[in-house]
């Protein structure tokens, strides 16, 4: 194997040293005698110095001439540098080039408009900024794993291919299934509750997907859903757990990719410094002082991007808006009474809206079958469902966080498409 630059670079191996790193050029300068090549992998990026008499005259020509995105095997002494971007460089003894790169199609982001660089998606995964990205979002995603085995839940892996609407039929794909018609998912919510009669606390991270006909900067039709479902657990229990659990996750890719969300333009500081308790309001004071900030909006309306990011403008933690009106909120959410839901949505900071959807289920048959019935759904297409009302129901609750709706927050991503290497919208599916 080859050694990688954070290694070198971090001062693993003394000046002198020899090692060999497999990478790619960012840069390359020469004046014909010297060349200075900065290289990256998947950990950094170095400079690599080749000079007439350390190499062969073809190594020499070889660096001479690197372009952007070439492929190459570089065999150097380590050398500390402070001249040298992180301080070290390696002193070329051999260089090899593994794979040309002629005319590498993006060369400054900026000269590129956002639709040719989302053309070129499958090179531009390469870039810092992108490359950054995705390690915040590995952090998110083991972190979380980390917390729910932390907490007692179990992995489990629910199906994609569906058969009935979690979020109503609205945003529902279709696929063609042999004979007959099926849907993508657009949660595993109802398979995740089947799950905790024999589990108790679930969770899952699976693709979900949404039939989304507007474009916006928060909404994608594939994203990646992180779900749990948790039996004897009540709605303001269930708050309580994902205060700790979104903490726990920001912390830890905070201090895990400092540097990394720094780059994109992301506060590090306050993700490491989040923590409990976040504020709680209602979705009737939600309302109040929406309309004592002069929004026209009225009790029984849902809340938009505008209305979230007035809402959170009032404070500087993610805030929990509880009890929303049956109308506008899903059938399985338990009935509060006054046409209240027990549900809670958690809005994050600055407009960067909602990121978790949760409630406390609902657990009486009846209540649910009318519920499905004025949403012009079937209830005899739910009839597994309903089976879990009727065998050993208990009172339960759940949530669905968006992996990119998370990650695009951490990182202070203007669009939630970079949050994700291959954005699928109602406007694009390629590459
Ligand atoms: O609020 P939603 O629709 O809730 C559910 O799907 C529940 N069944 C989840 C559950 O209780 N198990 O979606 C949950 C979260 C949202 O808060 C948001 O973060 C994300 O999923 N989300 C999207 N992210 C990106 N693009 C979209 N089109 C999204 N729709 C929802
Ligand atoms: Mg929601």
């Amino acid at each position: 194997m080859y050694a990688k630059i954070k290694d070198v670079l971090s001062g693993r191996f003394a000046d002198g040293e020899e090692v060999e790193i497999g990478g790619w050029v960012v840069k390359n300068r020469s004046s014909g005698k010297i060349v200075f090549t900065l290289i990256r992998d998947a950990t950094g990026e170095m400079q690599v110095t080749t000079r007439k008499g350390n190499v062969c005259d073809e190594a020499l020509k070889v660096a001479d001439a690197l372009s952007m995105e070439c492929s190459v095997i570089v065999k150097g002494k380590v050398r500390t540098d402070p001249r040298a971007p992180g301080g070290k460089e390696l002193l070329a003894t051999e260089l090899k080039l593994i794979g040309t790169s002629k005319d590498y199609p993006i060369f400054g982001r900026e000269e590129h408009n956002p639709e040719v660089l989302l053309d070129l998606r499958h090179l531009h995964v390469r870039s810092k900024e992108l490359v950054a990205v995705m390690k915040v979002k590995d952090a998110v995603l083991s972190a979380c794993r980390e917390w729910f085995r932390a907490n007692g839940f179990y992995e489990v892996t629910p199906p994609i291919i569906i058969s009935s609407a979690c979020e109503g039929g609205s945003t529902l794909f279709e696929v063609k299934y042999f004979e007959d018609k099926a849907y993508l998912s657009q949660s595993a919510q109802l398979y995740l509750e089947s799950l905790i009669f024999g589990l108790e606390k679930v969770y899952s991270i699976t693709p979900s997907f949404r039939a989304e006909k507007s474009r916006t900067t928060r909404h994608l039709a594939e994203y990646w859903h992180i779900e749990g479902e948790m039996a004897w657990m009540g709605l303001y229990e269930m708050i309580d757990m994902l205060e700790s659990l979104v903490c726990f996750v920001c912390n830890k890719a905070a201090e895990e990719r400092y540097g990394e969300i720094k780059l994109i333009g992301g506060d590090p500081e306050y993700f490491k410094a989040l923590k409990p308790p976040f504020p709680r309001i209602t979705y009737d004071d939600a309302i109040k002082a929406l309309q004592a900030d002069g929004f026209s909006i009225k009790w029984g309306e849902d809340f938009g991007t505008h209305e979230e990011r007035q809402l959170s403008t009032h404070y500087d933690k993610p805030i929990f808006v509880t009890e929303y009106p049956a109308e506008v909120k899903a059938f399985y959410m338990k009935d509060a009474g006054n046409g209240k839901v027990l549900n809670v949505d958690m809005i994050a900071p600055k407009g960067f809206g909602e990121v978790i959807g949760a409630s406390e289920r609902e657990t009486d048959l009846r209540i649910i079958e009318e519920r499905l019935r004025r949403q012009g759904e079937d209830p005899s297409k739910y009839e597994w469902y309903l089976d879990l009302r009727r065998y050993g129901s208990v009172p339960h609750s759940g949530f669905g966080m968006g992996a990119e709706r998370l990650v695009r927050w951490i990182c202070g991503l203007e669009h939630i498409r970079d949050a994700i290497p291959f954005p699928r919208t109602i406007s694009r599916s390629y590459p």
